[in-house]
């Protein structure tokens, strides 16, 4: 598959979400939704990175309806612990204690810059966000086992 296919696939499921999100006030702000990352949250985890609190929500309205194993087949997928730290074709996405070996957050930017499906569905990620997900790696990126270590390729916005 294509980039082009991807971005026409994405366009025609996130699109529909994108127009109702009741505080439509810029990428910069999170989707609504009942585990998108509040203020106060964010500023929790300045303290504790808690996976189910802090990352899931970040990596599940912005990141896995694309890097998934359906999506993007043979990149990097972050639907669950043994895929987002499992070697692939660039690099290991996550390595824990080691952001800056973490694909995820090193190749974010470059991988991005010249894809022009960004941000069709679901937004960028903040800073507060990044510096979230730098300090759950830095911090051994605990990420439990079972049914909450899952992430769901196809979480929309509102559910
Ligand atoms: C709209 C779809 C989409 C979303 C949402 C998305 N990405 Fe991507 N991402 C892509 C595509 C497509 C590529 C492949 C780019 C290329 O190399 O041509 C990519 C590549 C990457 C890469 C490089 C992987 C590698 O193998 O080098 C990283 C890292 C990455 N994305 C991180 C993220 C993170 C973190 C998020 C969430 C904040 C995210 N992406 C959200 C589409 C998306």
């Amino acid at each position: 598959m294509n980039t082009r296919s991807i971005f026409i696939i994405v366009m025609a499921a996130g699109l529909p979400a994108a127009c109702s999100h009741p505080n439509g006030n810029g990428s910069e702000t999170s989707p609504a939704g009942k585990t998108v990352l509040s203020a106060a949250a964010l500023k929790d985890a300045q303290t504790r990175v808690d996976f189910r609190q802090h990352v899931k929500p970040v990596l599940e309205t912005k990141c896995v309806m694309c890097h998934n194993r359906k999506t993007l087949p043979g990149r990097m997928s972050l639907e669950n612990k043994k895929l987002a730290m499992a070697r692939g074709a660039t690099g290991i996405p996550i390595v824990p204690g080691h952001p800056e070996q973490s694909l995820l957050l090193t190749n974010i930017k470059s991988a991005h810059a010249h894809v022009n499906v960004m941000p069709p569905v679901g937004e960028r990620i903040t800073k507060d966000e990044l510096a979230v997900l730098t300090k759950w790696i830095k911090d051994g990126a605990q990420w439990p086992e079972g049914r909450a270590g899952r992430l769901d390729p196809d979480w929309k916005p509102g559910e």
